[in-house]
């Protein structure tokens, strides 16, 4: 049997439902009421990582984005996360990424339970642990396509509690080279973002996700800005990384030239699983 890496058990998020606060879709709530398909702004409920508890009167006004979902992500290999727009695969993503909480079940990262730990620990899983890779890059716009990458390993080295997958300052520079190569970019490492492409951009974002060594890569439609031969590219790297790093990857995407690049595939649909 593959080792599993992030074991989702009957994971569901339920997001309160306002006034002008309704989700895209048009799909029913607990009360069996249609809710309209307008896109709302998604304002302050979209906070990361405290989940207000869903009691009394408010359990009747709630839109599940993610109903009961299980699921074994494979440790070493790229999975995808596909569905269409609403589907739930931000909702997931960002849950089983730490930066969410599940309003029911439970969250297995490498058999340590993320739900149950205090921000604080999560807070430090996810700066030395866990690496993102965002739809649209957000290098740092007067920083060196080198020295975002360093700042990466600058914040995993920072704050309390020790870790052996800290890289000694002494190694950053080949580091963060290595990572650099590894992304194609050896020859742009002085420039600065603005001076690069948005393939190359991404790729920067790649390195700078990797250089800490996460043992698990989060990447959300991180080929949506892409044109179709460079998001072929960044899914190539990612193959790579899972093979020769041995990293996770799990990311998310619309894209169905990209699926057969994939190990493992699960498809969403207003919320569930319905194919693995
Ligand atoms: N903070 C929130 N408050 C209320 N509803 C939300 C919130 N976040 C997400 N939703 C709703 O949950 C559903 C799933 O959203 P999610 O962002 O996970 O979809 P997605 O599959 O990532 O879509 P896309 O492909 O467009 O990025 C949507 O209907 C959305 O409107
Ligand atoms: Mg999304």
């Amino acid at each position: 049997m593959e080792d599993c890496m992030i074991k989702v058990d009957d994971v569901s998020r339920g997001f309160p439902l306002r006034a002008g606060n309704a989700p895209a879709g048009g799909r029913k709530t607990d009360e069996g009421t249609a809710v309209s398909g307008d896109t709302a702004p998604l304002e302050d409920t979209a906070s990361f990582g405290d989940t207000a508890p869903i009691s009394g009167r408010d359990s009747e006004r709630i839109f599940w984005a993610l109903h009961h979902v299980s699921m074994e992500i494979p440790k070493g290999q790229l999975t995808i996360l596909r569905g269409r727009s609403g589907s739930g695969k931000t909702t997931l993503l960002n849950i089983i990424s730490a930066l969410d909480r599940p309003t029911e079940g439970t969250v297995l990262l490498d058999g340590q339970d993320i739900t149950a730990m205090t921000d604080a620990q999560r807070d430090l899983l996810r700066r030395r642990h866990i690496g993102y890779i965002y739809q649209s890059v957000a290098l740092i716009p007067m920083m060196t396509a080198y020295e975002n990458v360093e700042f990466a390993l600058r914040l995993a080295s920072s704050g309390k509690g020790s870790s052996q997958t800290r890289i000694p300052r002494k190694e950053w520079k080949m580091r963060v080279q290595d990572c650099l190569h590894m992304v194609g970019l050896g020859s742009r490492m002085t420039h600065m973002p603005q001076q690069m492409s948005g393939g190359e951009q991404q790729r920067v974002a790649i390195a700078r996700a990797v250089a800490a060594r996460p043992q698990v890569l989060f990447a959300d439609e991180p080929t949506a800005e892409l044109d179709t031969t460079t998001g072929l590219q960044v899914v190539k790297i990612f193959q790579t990384l899972c093979h020769k790093e041995g990293v996770t990857i799990v990311m998310t995407t619309h894209d169905t030239g990209l699926m057969e690049l994939a190990d493992k595939v699960f498809s969403l649909e207003d919320g569930e699983i319905i194919g693995g």
